[in-house]
Parts: C-alpha cells; sequence; structure tokens
C-alpha cells in the first residue's frame, strides 16, 4: 500500500492541464468518489494496525498534495483562457513607437499659440479655391500677374478654380460670413507653380493673420508684430518694417527681424545686412473691405501673412526646402526635443 502511495505522489507530481476540461477529468481520476485516491482510502482498514499511522499520514499527504496540484492546474488553465479571448495577433507589438510632430507643425502650433494669446481665434478656408476668393476679392487686377499660368494652378476642367496661392483667401471667407471685431489667425498650406528646389518648392505654408474693428490702425499692427516677433525669436529681437506692395493692402510693408545669427553685426546669413526678412503686412485696403461686405467708413484694419518654413528655417536653420516634404525619418527625429 506505501508503494502504491508513494507511486501515485510522484504521478501527480508530474500531472499536466492545458484546458480546464483536462484539470477537471484529473480531478475526477484522483479525487472522484470512485477515484485512484478514494479507493486507496477503502483499503486503508485492512491495514495492519501498528502502521495505521504511518500509512494514514502518507495516505493524507497523497490527497492534499492531488489537491493542491489539479486547483493549480485549473487556474492556470484559467488565466490561460482569459489570455487566449484578449490575444488579437494582429496588432501593433507593444511598445509602440511614439513618431514626432513635424517641424512645420511645431512652429505652426507656435505661431497660433502666439496669436490666440492676443484674443486671435482660428479660421481655415478650403486649399482648392475659387478665383473671387484668392484673387478677385483681394484687389487683385484682372491681368495681375500672380494669375498668370507661371504661378497659379489652375484646375483644368474648371479655369475659375485653382489650388489657392496664398492663404490671404481665408480672409475673403472669414469676412464674407462675419462683421467686425474680426480677429482671425489663418494657417494652411498653398501651392504655386514654382520649379522645385533648395529655396522653393510647389507648395508650401502660411499663416494668415486678419483684425478689423472700429479704430484699428498701423501702430496696433506694428505692436503686435513686435510683440510676435520676440516671442518667436527671443526678446533681444529688433524689428523693422518696409515700405512695399501688396494689392489687399495699402500701405503695405515688409517686415524684417534683426538677425540671431550675428545679433545683427551682419553675416552669410542676413547677406550682411544684419536683418531678415519674415512677413508681408498692411493696413488692410477699403477696396477689400467693401468687396467682402464690410464698411470702410466705419471699420478699418491690419493683415499680414508669413510663409511657415522661412520661420522655420530661422528657427532650425534648416537649409534645403526639400527636406521638409522627403520624410526623412532621421531629419523629422532632429525635432524629437521641440515636441
Ligand atoms: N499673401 C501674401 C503672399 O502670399 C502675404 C501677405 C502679405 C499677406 C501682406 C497679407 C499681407 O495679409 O497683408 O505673399
Amino acid at each position: 500500500m506505501t508503494a502504491k502511495i508513494q507511486e501515485l505522489l510522484e504521478e501527480v507530481e508530474q500531472l499536466q492541464a492545458s484546458t480546464k476540461e483536462e484539470a477537471e477529468a484529473l480531478r475526477i481520476k484522483y479525487l472522484g468518489k470512485k477515484g485512484l485516491i478514494n479507493d486507496l482510502m477503502a483499503d486503508f482498514r485492512n491495514v495492519p494496525a501498528e502502521m495505521k499511522k504511518e500509512v494514514g499520514m502518507k495516505l493524507n499527504e497523497l490527497k492534499n498534495k492531488a489537491q493542491e496540484k489539479i486547483n493549480a492546474l485549473k487556474e492556470a488553465a484559467d488565466s490561460q483562457d482569459h489570455v487566449a479571448d484578449d490575444l488579437d495577433l494582429t496588432r501593433t507589438a507593444y511598445p509602440i513607437q511614439l513618431g514626432t510632430r513635424h517641424p512645420i507643425t511645431i512652429v505652426k502650433n507656435e505661431i497660433v499659440d502666439i496669436f490666440s494669446r492676443l484674443g486671435f481665434t482660428l479660421a481655415e478656408g478650403p486649399e482648392i479655391e475659387d478665383d473671387w476668393h484668392v484673387y478677385s476679392s483681394m484687389n487683385f487686377a484682372d491681368d495681375h500677374p500672380a494669375r498668370d499660368m507661371q504661378d497659379t494652378f489652375f484646375v483644368e476642367a474648371h479655369p475659375d478654380i485653382v489650388l489657392r496661392s496664398h492663404t490671404s483667401s481665408v480672409q475673403a471667407r472669414v469676412m464674407e460670413r462675419q462683421q467686425p471685431p474680426i480677429r482671425v489667425i489663418c494657417p494652411g498650406r498653398v501651392y504655386r507653380n514654382e520649379a522645385i528646389s533648395a529655396r522653393a518648392h510647389c507648395f508650401f505654408h502660411q499663416v494668415e493673420g486678419l483684425y478689423v474693428d472700429k479704430n484699428v490702425s498701423f501702430t496696433d499692427l506694428k505692436q503686435v508684430l513686435l510683440l510676435f516677433a520676440q516671442e518667436m525669436f527671443g526678446k533681444e529681437t529688433k524689428i523693422r518694417l518696409r515700405p512695399s506692395y501688396f494689392p489687399f493692402t495699402e500701405p503695405s510693408a515688409e517686415m524684417d527681424i534683426s538677425c540671431d545669427i550675428c545679433g545683427g553685426k551682419g553675416c552669410s546669413f542676413c547677406k550682411h545686412t544684419g536683418w531678415v526678412e519674415i512677413l508681408g503686412c498692411g493696413m488692410v485696403d477699403p477696396a477689400v473691405l467693401e468687396a467682402n461686405g464690410i464698411d470702410s467708413n466705419v471699420y478699418t484694419g491690419y493683415a499680414f501673412g508669413m510663409g511657415i518654413e522661412r520661420i522655420t528655417n530661422l528657427k532650425y536653420k534648416v537649409k534645403d526646402l526639400r527636406m521638409f516634404s522627403e520624410n526623412d525619418t532621421r531629419f523629422l527625429e532632429e525635432f524629437k526635443s521641440a515636441n
């Protein structure tokens, strides 16, 4: 009997079950009413009295071991079943590597954030636009060279439909549906028929700003742009405005900031002038207000427009514009810390 108990003890030790059903079958085989251990219990009464104590202890040990082992097998099979339920082999393996924001997005967000703090709200418009919103409502003469095939991508079947060549079109989109006060910032992609090189691309990104209200002055424009430049490029940054021409603003100006590479002393980056150009701006031409349903006798406004690639170049010294659209992860990963 002792030998039989020992044999079963070793057997129990080795038991295996991969499902709950298999574990239950083992329970019935060893611990069930008609199981092997109960058979031994029945034989126990035949054990000589002097051996009863020793054999009894062994038998109890076998029963406990078998119970423990089979419970453990059941539990393991149970959790195994849950894993199988939840296991989706098509899922991406962990850990999922986080990507980085694109430098253009990083800088766009920063520009939008600075102007949001000044009370500007976000406005967007379509990239595929009509001539009215891109040109006519912005006071471009019918024969203005910007409408020329050289610059504008036309949608062939519709000579009136173009890929917008600037985000100024969003000014018109906002003014036609809203009366002043208007204070919007409009980021977006624009397209021009340019040969692709390190310095030019057929698509790039701009941010347009528009403020229309009573008594808006050129001084307001200058102060807002100074604040923007200092937030973007550092407190020491100086600005200067040079007279310029845009069909939609009068007077118009181009804004330069002091070169942050040489601190304004002059270097090859700023072509030894100490200044670099960053945006166009001016007072909204009364003709633009009128074309968009706003009374120019009551309201005045200012507008500005800047290239995001240009600002990004100044901040991060990216030498080749093509890098922005090549999706080279070695380049993109360089902006990890700016995210
Ligand atoms: N639309 C101009 C461009 O694409 C940029 C610009 C200049 C926008 C002056 C403005 C502005 O709103 O006032 O070059």
